[in-house]
C-alpha cells in the first residue's frame, strides 16, 4: 500500500488492471469529476463531454434532480432483491413511453438484457437461430459477439466470432446479414425459415441510420415468416425520443432491450415487450417447457431506479428533445461545413443526438462502408479535439441536454482547429 501511494495513478492501474484499463477506453484517460456538460481529468484538464459515460448521462453529469433522488434513496436502503416501489414506478414509466412495452424485466447491464432477449425469442418460438447484422453490437455474450467488428468479409451468413473462447457450436446459431439490406434478410428468412427465432438489430446501427423503408420491410418480413423482431434500444432508447427508435422511425418490434439512459448513470437495463412473449419470464410457466428463469442480485435496484426515474422525468418535459436535436443538428452542420471548407473527405453520419465523422468518400449504410473510413484520421481527430478541450468516444459523439450555446461555440472552434490541422497533416503526408 505504501509503495502504491508513491506511484502515479497510471502506474497503479498498470499494476492491477490488464492493459492498465477497465477495458473501455484508453487507460491514459482518468476522469475524476463531472458536472453538467463538463468532466475533469486527474491532471485538472476540463473537457466539454461528448463521451457522457458512453451514453447514460444524457441530461449531464451530477444533475441536481438525479443527485437529490439518489441521496434520498441512499438513506432508505440501497438494495433489497425483493420488488420495490421505485423499480415498479420505473417499469410504469417505460410502459407509458415505449410503444412495444407491455411488460418489463430488469437486468443490471445491456449485455444481460440482450442475452435474455435472445433466449426469450428462442423460448417463445422454439427455434434456435438469431439473425443479426454485421457490425451490430448487442453486448458481450457468446451469442452477441459475432461479426461485430470483422475486418474482412466472412462467408456470409456465417458469422466471425469477435472473441477467443466462444464455442464453435454457438457460431452455428447466429446468421449475419448486411445492415440496410432487406433483400438479404428475405433470402435468409426463406432459406432458414424453420430455424430462425428472431431478427435482432440496433434500429440505428452504431452511427448508421436505417434507410427509409428498411425497418418497415423487416417488420413485414418477420410477420410474414412468423419470426420475432427485436430492437436493441440500449443506445437509442430515450435518446431519439421518449419512445426511442421505435417511435422515431415509426416501426414497433415485438421486443426491445433498454439500458444506458434508463439507469440514470447506475447499472440498470431492461427487456420490454409484448405481454404474451414476456410471460415466459413468469415462474407460473415453470414445468411447461416455456419458462425462462430470469434472476439478478441487483435487478430493479432502487438507487438505479430513482436515478432513471428522475432522468426520464427531466427528459419528458416539453421542448427537451427539441433542444437536444437542435444542439446535435448545429454541431453536425458545422462539422460538415468545416470538412468542406478544408477539403477533407468525410461523412457526418448519425442522428442529431448521436453522430460522428467517418473519413470516407462514399456513403455509409453498413459495416463494410464503415470499414472504408480512415481510422488513422479519426484517431488523430479525436486526439486533436481532446487537446482542445473536447472529449468524445473513439467513434461516437454523444450529445447531452447539458450542452449550452457557449459549449457549442467552443466545440465548433475545436472542430475547426482539429480539421484544419488534419488537412495540413494530410497535405504533408503525415497521415495515410
Ligand atoms: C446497442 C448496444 N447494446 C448493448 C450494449 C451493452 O450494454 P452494457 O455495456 O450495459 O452491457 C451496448 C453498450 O454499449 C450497446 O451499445
Amino acid at each position: 500500500m505504501a509503495q502504491g501511494a508513491q506511484l502515479s495513478i497510471r502506474q497503479r492501474a498498470a499494476r492491477v488492471l490488464p492493459g492498465g484499463t477497465f477495458g473501455n477506453v484508453s487507460g491514459d484517460l482518468v476522469i475524476v469529476r463531472g458536472s453538467g456538460s463538463r468532466v475533469w481529468d486527474d491532471e485538472g484538464r476540463e473537457y466539454i463531454d461528448y463521451l457522457i459515460g458512453s451514453g447514460p448521462m444524457l441530461i449531464g453529469h451530477a444533475h441536481p434532480e438525479v443527485t437529490s433522488a439518489v441521496r434520498s434513496q441512499l438513506e432508505a436502503g440501497t438494495t433489497f432483491f425483493a420488488s420495490n416501489p421505485e423499480g415498479i414506478a420505473l417499469a410504469e414509466a417505460i410502459i407509458d413511453a415505449v410503444p412495444v412495452a407491455e411488460k418489463v424485466r430488469f437486468t443490471s447491464t445491456g449485455s444481460e438484457a440482450d442475452a435474455f432477449a435472445m433466449r426469450l425469442a428462442r423460448a417463445h418460438t422454439g427455434r434456435p437461430k438469431i439473425l443479426k447484422f454485421e457490425g451490430g453490437y448487442h453486448g458481450y455474450s457468446d451469442y452477441a459477439l459475432m461479426s461485430l467488428a470483422p475486418k474482412t468479409s466472412g462467408n456470409s451468413p456465417r458469422p466471425i466470432p469477435d472473441s477467443a473462447g466462444i464455442p464453435d457450436t454457438v457460431r452455428d446459431t447466429i446468421l449475419v446479414a448486411p445492415f440496410n439490406d432487406a433483400g438479404a434478410v428475405e433470402s435468409l428468412l426463406k432459406e432458414y425459415r424453420s430455424e430462425i427465432a428472431a431478427v435482432f438489430l440496433e434500429p440505428m446501427q452504431r452511427l448508421i441510420p436505417p434507410q427509409p423503408g428498411f425497418l418497415a420491410a423487416l417488420r413485414e418480413l418477420t410477420r410474414e415468416h412468423d419470426v420475432l423482431l427485436v430492437f436493441d434500444e440500449v443506445v437509442t432508447g430515450f435518446r431519439l425520443g421518449m419512445g426511442g427508435a421505435q417511435e422515431y422511425y415509426g416501426v414497433v418490434p415485438d421486443l426491445c432491450t433498454l439500458g444506458k439512459v434508463i439507469g440514470g448513470g447506475f447499472p440498470l437495463a431492461a427487456i420490454a415487450g409484448r405481454e404474451d412473449i414476456m410471460a415466459a419470464f413468469d415462474s407460473d410457466q415453470a414445468g411447461t417447457g416455456r419458462f425462462v428463469p430470469q434472476v439478478g442480485t441487483l435487478s430493479g435496484n432502487p438507487v438505479a431506479a430513482v436515478a432513471g426515474l428522475a432522468t426520464l422525468d427531466v427528459l419528458s418535459r416539453p421542448g427537451t428533445f427539441g433542444r437536444l436535436f437542435d444542439t446535435g443538428r448545429r454541431l453536425m452542420t458545422a462539422l460538415e461545413d468545416i470538412l468542406a471548407a478544408n477539403g477533407v473527405e468525410g461523412r457526418v453520419v448519425g442522428e442529431p443526438p448521436l453522430f460522428d465523422v467517418v473519413f470516407t468518400k462514399g456513403t455509409v449504410s453498413n459495416h463494410r462502408d464503415m470499414l472504408a473510413g480512415n481510422t488513422a484520421m479519426l484517431k488523430r481527430f479525436n486526439a486533436l479535439l481532446g487537446e482542445n478541450g473536447v472529449l468524445k468516444a473513439d467513434s461516437k459523439i454523444y450529445v447531452s441536454t447539458a450542452i449550452s450555446d457557449d459549449d457549442i461555440t467552443r466545440t465548433i472552434a475545436a472542430m475547426d482547429v482539429a480539421i484544419s490541422r488534419l488537412a495540413r497533416d494530410c497535405v504533408a503526408g503525415l497521415l495515410p
